[in-house]
């Protein structure tokens, strides 16, 4: 079982509730966004890492939606409020799929989760079509030194406060700044999808930097 795994698990029923407060409200506009990025209605879409399902909201309309998590408590949230997810319980780095089968893999804050973003990103390219499409919106430190120390302060103080006060338990959110701050930067993360050999590589930046869009395509 991934790292991760037991901290979602533990915050499963208030984990949208978290990311709308503590982003206040901003990150909800980023998820929309989402439906300009996805055409046509009749694709497989696989959400890699689909939590309880939120970021599939907008696309419903545009195929089949396959949701893949190895966190049982988020999948169960996930299946009471979004019947229209055929939810899976897996990993990122053991795809169940076979080669070639998705028009568009989507996946919102999961690869700083991962237990290899490498093995992740190859099985998504080995599960995509040729053409298809991989969509990655991921949190990542704002660059400018005096919005990154305020950032920190926000995430690493002021929400883990709030966070106990109210669940009386900080370290969930203490671990989501964690991982924001540990994991590799945008540079690194393009590099990265190049390496695996994802093609017409792109980013969008939302918000000073805070959070990216990454595209990728698999060649055909
Ligand atoms: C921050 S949540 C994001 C959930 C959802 N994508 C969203 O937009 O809200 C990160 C998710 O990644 C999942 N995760 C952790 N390790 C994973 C892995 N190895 N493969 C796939 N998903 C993983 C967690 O269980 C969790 O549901």
């Amino acid at each position: 079982m991934p790292k991760s795994v037991q901290i979602f698990n533990k915050i499963s029923d208030h984990y949208e509730k978290f990311n709308f407060v503590s982003s206040l409200g901003i990150e909800k506009f980023w998820r929309k966004k989402l439906k300009k990025f996805v055409d046509g209605k009749n694709n497989l879409i696989l959400d890699l890492g689909t939590g309880t399902g939120v970021f599939t909201e907008e696309i419903r309309d545009r195929g089949i939606i396959i949701g893949i998590d190895p966190s049982l408590k988020m999948i169960m949230r996930g299946r009471e409020k979004r019947e229209f997810i055929k939810f899976v319980l897996g990993v990122g780095e053991k795809l169940p799929f076979k080669d070639e089968s998705f028009n568009y893999i989507v996946s919102a804050y999961v690869m700083r989760n991962l237990d290899s973003v490498e093995i992740t990103l190859s099985e998504s390219l080995r599960v995509l079509k040729p053409g298809g499409k991989m969509i990655i919106l991921e949190f990542f430190p704002p660059k400018n030194i005096f919005f990154r120390f305020f950032y920190k302060f926000y995430l690493g103080i002021v929400i883990p406060f709030f966070y106990k006060i109210f669940y009386e338990d900080s370290l969930p959110v203490k671990y989501f700044s964690n991982s924001i701050f540990t994991f590799i930067n945008v540079s690194e993360f393009l590099g990265l999808l190049n390496k695996i050999g994802f093609v017409k590589i792109k980013i969008v930046k939302n918000f000073f930097g805070i959070s990216f869009y990454f595209f990728g395509e698999k060649s055909g």
